[in-house]
């Protein structure tokens, strides 16, 4: 009995020893010319705007903003519909909120850092804008005066404010900046893809590499989920079924009816259902949709037909999934209280 103890432990000791003597031969590394053509799918960090770089106060500050139900007439806080357990999505088709149906899915706030324009039809050029258009939730455009008063009247807020923004005090504008600020550090950049795009070979299945694969050749995503975003930031018709005008409201040129900005991918799988309709609930279902070139046909369409076999659609679907990292989570701040203790 006690002989048996030993060898397992020699066997174990010299499992180990090789190990870590292998462990140089065995870390797959990317070959040169791989490593280049993944370089461009790699993020860049992110830069701060000039006229709002990052401080401390600032996020800690949006993140109470973020979670406060108080600051608009509904009730509802940007967490209510921008879900934290939920990737800062929701799972609603279309979100429901006091009775209400809101006109357009709600897009999830992982990435949007790097948007070069904001909300499905790009109105807003700026996540400040975006945000002070956007205060009182969709169905109540321009709420921003209505927030500033409500903010006022919550006492606690005034120390942070001139904690964050000094004389500037308590304004659409700050209170823009500093939501802005909480929002840009919802960043997912470690997802195996991205681990496989810094030189990893090991991050990624070989099913997922096919589905890299057919991503960029033949479904022909690239073309629109371009690097390193997945995203062109342009607007796009891809045949969603929808009486929605989109980015037609903005410009009034015909050729942007109906057409939508390309979302980012980053934690696509984990922020179902799908498109500015939310009508598609599964990755398979919105891969069906494309092999069909869009379920209406407009002019102008520019999406065409392909098709794919069982296991190249298992594959694209891996490869979607690859695009997951560590959830960002946020733990519910302590509110400022309504009035402060003279
Ligand atoms: C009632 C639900 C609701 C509430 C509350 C809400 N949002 Fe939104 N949000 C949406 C919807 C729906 C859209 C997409 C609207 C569109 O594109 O027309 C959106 C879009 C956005 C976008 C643009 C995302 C992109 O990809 O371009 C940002 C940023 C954002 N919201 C932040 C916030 C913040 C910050 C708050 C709190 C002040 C907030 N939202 C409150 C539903 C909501
Ligand atoms: C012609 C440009 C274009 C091509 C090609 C394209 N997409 Fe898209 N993609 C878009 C646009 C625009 C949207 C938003 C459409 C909408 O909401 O109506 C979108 C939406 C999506 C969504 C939903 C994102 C979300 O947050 O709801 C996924 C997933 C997606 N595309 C994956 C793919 C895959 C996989 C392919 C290849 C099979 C592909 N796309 C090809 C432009 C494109």
């Amino acid at each position: 009995m006690k002989r048996r103890v030993w060898t397992a432990r020699n066997l174990l000791l010299l499992a180990m020893l090789s190990l870590t003597f292998c462990q140089p031969a065995m870390a797959a590394a990317l070959s040169d010319d791989e490593e280049a053509s993944l370089q461009v799918w790699r993020l860049p960090d992110l830069a701060y705007p000039k006229d709002n770089p990052f401080s401390e106060a600032k996020y800690e500050l949006g993140r109470m903003l973020f979670f406060d139900p108080r600051i608009n007439r509904e009730s509802v806080s940007c967490a209510r519909c921008h879900h934290p357990g939920m990737n800062w999505a929701n799972n609603q088709a279309r979100t429901l909120i006091n009775g209400k149906v809101l006109p357009r899915h709600t897009p999830s706030l992982i990435n949007v850092a790097y948007n070069r324009s904001f909300f499905w039809d790009g109105r807003a050029e700026t996540l400040e804008e975006c945000i002070a258009q956007h205060l009182g939730g969709m169905d109540m455009p321009d709420m921003a005066d209505d927030t500033v008063t409500r903010v006022r009247l919550i006492q606690g807020y005034e120390a942070w404010f001139r904690k964050a923004f000094g004389p500037k005090g308590i304004s659409a504008q700050t209170i823009a900046q500093s939501l802005a600020t909480f929002v840009r550090g919802i960043i997912v950049n470690d997802s195996p893809f991205d681990r496989w795009a810094a030189g990893d070979d090991k991050a990624l299945s070989a099913s997922a590499k096919r589905g890299f694969a057919l991503f960029t050749g033949k479904a022909g995503c690239v073309k629109c989920h371009t690097p390193p975003h997945f995203s062109d930031f342009s607007y796009h018709r891809t045949g969603t079924n929808s009486i929605d005008p989109g980015r037609y409201e903005i410009t009034g040129r015909e050729e942007d009816r109906n057409a939508f900005r390309t979302p980012q991918l980053r934690q696509i799988a984990e922020t179902a259902p799908y498109m500015h309709t939310g009508q598609k609930a599964t990755l398979a279902d919105v891969i069906h949709f494309y092999e069909s070139a869009g379920d209406v046909r407009s002019r102008g369409q520019e999406l065409r037909a392909f098709k794919l076999d069982e296991r190249e659609t298992r594959d694209l679907i891996a490869f979607l999934r690859s695009l997951s990292g560590t959830p960002v989570r946020a733990e519910v701040p302590m509110l400022p209280p309504v009035r402060t203790r003279r």
